[in-house]
């Protein structure tokens, strides 16, 4: 896998907003064409350059990819034309006097966040989500590459019923955000499964998340070359190799299978 990095000719349409924005004001809907020519209904976001979001946007997608773990199909980094999203929102300040900037964009995923539900019926939407194996397995993702902001907005029902994760952007929490002064209060689907289950579908829960932890060290060393690929695409050259070792380091380290019982716990 080759993460593919789009010139601003491949950002060809501007498609909407999502129903639910988080933060970023950047976030939009567009016609992207990938680099074989097929067009791609596609989210994209543009992220702010002094924060390792792109990086660990990038990584989450490649490592859950590599680990099964539900996420879009297609994803890539293209350059966006700033004057034609201009033309449809209000953009933060760090891209005035830029004519084009990277946006991390990944494929449309027909259906709702979690969380985009009216109030009554969000205890029932949680519960279904928290009970599903792909939410396991996604919860077992999180740990293993200190996602810190997993709440119920990050996980996407698709209309086939599957859930997939989305937004990782706050990836390798300890070790790229908080030393860059960014600290996110950690939300964990492990510790909604804790708090909304009852004790025996918690029990499946966590059973579900150690098998699916038993599965990381062998993705582990499938994309450890795309994970070295993405950093030198993303990052400065001087940084970039001390910074794929350290991430290779630290994410093998949370592979290795005796890791997940030590830090996790074991299963009863
Ligand atoms: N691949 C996708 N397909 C469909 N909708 C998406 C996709 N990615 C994000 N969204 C929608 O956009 C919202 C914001 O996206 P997200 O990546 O979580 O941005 P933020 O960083 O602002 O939290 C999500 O809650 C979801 O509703
Ligand atoms: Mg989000």
């Amino acid at each position: 896998m080759t993460l593919q990095v789009l010139p601003s000719s491949a950002w060809r349409e501007f498609r909407g907003f999502p129903g639910l924005r988080g933060l970023n004001q950047t976030s939009h809907f567009a016609l992207v064409e990938g680099s074989g020519g097929k067009l791609h209904k596609c989210f994209l976001k543009l992220i702010d350059p002094s924060t390792p979001g792109l990086l660990c946007e990038a990584l989450g997608w490649a490592v859950a990819q590599g680990a099964s773990v539900p996420t879009a199909e297609f994803a890539c980094i293209v350059f966006v034309p700033v004057d034609e999203l201009k033309k449809h929102v209000a953009l933060p300040s760090w891209l005035t006097g830029l004519s084009e900037a990277p946006a991390w964009c990944t494929e449309v995923i027909t259906g709702d966040s979690v969380a985009q539900v009216h109030k009554w019926l969000y205890a029932i939407r949680r519960k279904r989500c928290l009970n599903s194996i792909d939410t396991h397995a996604i919860a077992a993702f999180d740990v293993w590459s200190d996602n810190a902001d997993r709440h119920m907005g990050n996980v996407m029902r698709s209309s086939s019923g599957g859930y997939v994760a989305i937004d990782h952007e706050t990836l390798l929490h300890e070790m790229l955000w908080i030393p860059s002064g960014r600290r996110y209060t950690v939300q964990r689907l492990v510790d909604a499964g804790k708090t909304f289950l009852g004790k025996s579908a918690f029990k499946t829960f966590f059973s579900n998340m150690h098998d699916a932890a038993g599965t990381h060290n062998g993705a582990m060393k499938s994309v450890e070359k795309d994970i070295r690929d993405i950093v030198a695409t993303v990052v400065d050259p001087v940084h970039a190799l001390p910074l794929a070792n350290a991430i290779v380091s630290y994410l093998g380290a949370r592979s290795a299978p005796s890791w997940f019982p030590a830090n996790v716990g074991v299963t009863a």
